[in-house]
């Protein structure tokens, strides 16, 4: 089985990582609802691969993603980094930014309390709520970094206009929003970030890639390469711009397996426009 390739970018500018990170979403709750051995399984499976940065949230199953990870991989190795996310709470089918600074404070002292750890390496604001200053929002994660809590701060599906508001009270590390290879609505967000050295966290790296389209490049590319459609989906988000750390997530050890195998591919120039193509707004008429 194939392991991580050496290749890696840097949060923060102090938090080396491998480029193919793990989201560990999918390892509790709906849909899968994995027993926990085979969570726990999947997760030490991760790390053993070379996979050594971890995305969670608190409002994943209530904060048991982040006793399940704790469970399967503390004592931490040191050159682990485990994300987690405050600020969007989910009831039921239902999510709810709640950013009030006296809950963000509450809630990454309770991820911390849950993942054993004493500081945060990267706390991401899950969504920014529009009921609240984002001043008071950022402020209250300032607070945290200059107490030691948390090293690096993140955003979560934010515009660029936001992204720099969100600058001028503390440095941002990290910004995770929904891009793949359809999906590319945050592109200005991601050149952004290319341009100001912050780490890109594509969220739904993968699914939408599942569905075959027609006519389409995606299995053309992934039969001449001998992947699959999720591989290459991976392989142009790694060659879109090394600033990208896909987080593709799953409950199955073969595809976990395959996910990581996609860092080793290689796609030609014109392989790469090919598939840059899927997802180029149209022309206007
Ligand atoms: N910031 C945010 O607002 C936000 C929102 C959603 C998610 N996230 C984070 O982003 C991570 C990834 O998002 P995601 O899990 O929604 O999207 P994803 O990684 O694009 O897709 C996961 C889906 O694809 C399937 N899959 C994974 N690998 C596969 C493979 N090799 N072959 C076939 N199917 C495969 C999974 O099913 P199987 O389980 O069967 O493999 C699952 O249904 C999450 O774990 C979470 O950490 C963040």
């Amino acid at each position: 089985m194939r392991t991580l390739e050496a290749s890696t970018l840097t949060i923060g500018g102090d938090l080396p990582v491998h480029r193919l990170g793990f989201g560990a979403m999918r390892l509790t709750g709906e849909p899968a609802r994995l027993d926990r051995s085979t969570s726990i399984a999947i997760a030490r499976r991760a790390v053993e691969l070379g996979v050594t940065f971890i995305d969670t949230a608190d409002s994943y199953d209530f904060g048991d993603n982040e006793e399940l990870l704790a469970e399967a991989l503390h004592p931490y190795r040191p050159d682990l980094v485990i994300a987690t996310k405050g600020g969007h709470v989910n009831i039921g089918r239902e999510w709810i930014p709640l950013g009030r600074p006296e809950y963000l404070r509450q809630q990454a002292e309770l991820s911390l309390r849950r993942l054993r750890l004493d500081h945060i390496d990267l706390y991401q604001l899950h969504r920014i709520d529009p009921t609240v200053p984002l001043a008071d929002q950022i402020g209250v994660l300032r607070r945290l970094q200059d107490q030691g809590k948390v090293r690096h701060v993140g955003l979560s599906e934010v515009t660029v206009q936001q992204l720099i508001e969100a600058e001028k009270i503390t440095a941002i590390a990290s910004v995770q929003n929904r891009y793949n290879l359809t999906d590319r609505a945050s592109e200005d967000v991601l050149q952004y970030c290319e341009r100001h050295g912050i780490t890109f966290i594509p969220w739904l790296p993968i699914a939408p890639a599942l569905r075959a389209g027609d006519p389409d490049p995606v299995t053309a590319i992934a039969d001449r390469l001998g992947a699959t459609r999720a591989q290459v989906a991976l392989a142009w988000l790694l060659h879109r711009s090394p600033v990208i750390l896909p987080i593709p997530g799953t409950a199955s050890r073969t595809h976990l397996e395959e996910n990581i195998a996609a860092a080793g591919l290689s796609l030609s120039p014109d392989e790469y426009a090919r598939l840059a193509a899927v997802g180029k707004p149209a022309d206007p008429a």
